[in-house]
């Protein structure tokens, strides 16, 4: 990330405006979103950035700001009603589910109907469109694996082994030209897109950054292992197919190589992680602890909430003829190369 966002409202605003400073006390403040808090760019940007802090920090932001107090309190504000949301749009799952049911009601969410973006991108979706789409993913895909790593120390023993074993793929095996989100960066390169961390923060909209907001919020509390571990499998779970069919919406307009193998990576990938993340990882939990069961669960079930609202949201626009991002890439400034290379044949 080379520059820090635009705030989109007053808490990212108060936010923006002391960042730079040496970290010290921010003034009190109560997050109040105006519209929807799953969606709400104020909220999700704001929270996005106190995350943000965790991982790779942000450009000129000193790196004490991590530990704030002050910053850790309304970081707390905005989660609490970010949870609320969640919470309020998905139940709790109150009944118990035992381990041996796991795997079954896994698949049972992971074959839910949704609005299919894939199938979308696979079929009709312009080199415009494919670039937006990719721009979306790169605020999770640039740090693809992270959120879930949190859950490497809360957990042991079988679970853990499981956990590594997918991880350790996502990383590249000790190669770093087959990290995932090399690969992603890659791609994005090939697209003509800027592949730098966090290069398109300022036109990504609240419901995207919702996605990624979630898998901090679970990854970075120990209460929520479960629904890191649940998100992770249904993650792994839903996603061979659908990298399949971007691929193939690539190599219809005439891309592969570089442009297509984060696609293709998965679709092999992920057909072996599915498995070992829904009954070694997933199970092997409930096994250890029955009680954890009920969050496996529901941590899927907000996954495929938030994916299905970024998903409407992305198809309505481009139903409607407009940018699914809070500006048309060509009209922004990290905008991209004017050509990106496409393969020839
Ligand atoms: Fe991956
Ligand atoms: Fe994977």
């Amino acid at each position: 990330m080379r520059s820090l966002p635009s705030p989109r409202g007053p808490v990212s605003e108060l936010l923006l405006g002391r960042l730079l400073d040496d970290p010290g006390v921010l003034p009190p403040n109560e997050p109040v979103p105006s519209g929807d808090p799953l969606a709400d760019e104020d909220l999700q940007l704001a929270l996005y950035l106190c995350y943000e802090l965790h991982y790779r920090g942000l450009p000129g932001v000193d790196d004490g700001w991590e530990w704030e107090p002050s910053l850790l309190a309304l970081r707390r504000e905005l989660q609490s009603v970010f949870e609320r949301a969640l919470l309020d749009a998905v139940p709790p799952v109150r009944e118990p589910v035992v381990a041996a049911e796991i795997d079954l009601a896994l698949r049972a969410i992971a074959e839910e109907d949704g609005p299919s973006l894939s199938s979308y991108v696979k079929v009709s979706a312009g080199l415009d469109q494919i670039r937006e789409f990719v721009v979306h993913r790169s605020a999770y895909q640039l740090k693809e694996a992270d959120p879930h790593s949190w859950a490497i120390p809360r957990l042991s023993g079988a679970p853990k082994a499981a956990l590594i074993e997918i991880q350790t793929d996502e990383y590249g095996r000790g190669r770093v030209e087959w990290i995932h989100a090399e690969l992603f960066a890659r791609a994005m390169r090939a697209l003509g897109l800027d592949p730098d961390y966090g290069a398109y923060l300022d036109v990504i909209p609240g419901v995207t950054l919702a996605t990624v907001n979630l898998m901090s919020l679970f990854g970075l509390h120990r209460r929520w292992r479960g629904a890191i571990v649940g998100h992770l499998a249904l993650f792994e779970m839903t996603s061979s197919i659908p990298n399949r069919r971007y691929a193939e919406g690539l190599r219809r307009l005439g891309f592969d190589g570089d442009a297509t193998l984060f696609f293709e990576e998965h679709v092999t990938a992920d057909a072996v992680h599915e498995a070992i993340a829904a009954v070694d990882l997933a199970g092997g939990l409930v096994h250890q602890d029955e009680t954890l069961g009920a969050d496996i669960v529901w941590g899927a079930r907000a996954l495929s909430l938030l994916d299905a609202r970024w998903a409407t949201h992305v198809l309505r626009c481009w139903g409607e003829g407009r940018t699914s991002l809070l500006r048309d890439l060509t009209h922004s400034e990290s905008g991209a190369v004017a050509n990106p290379v496409v393969a020839s044949g």
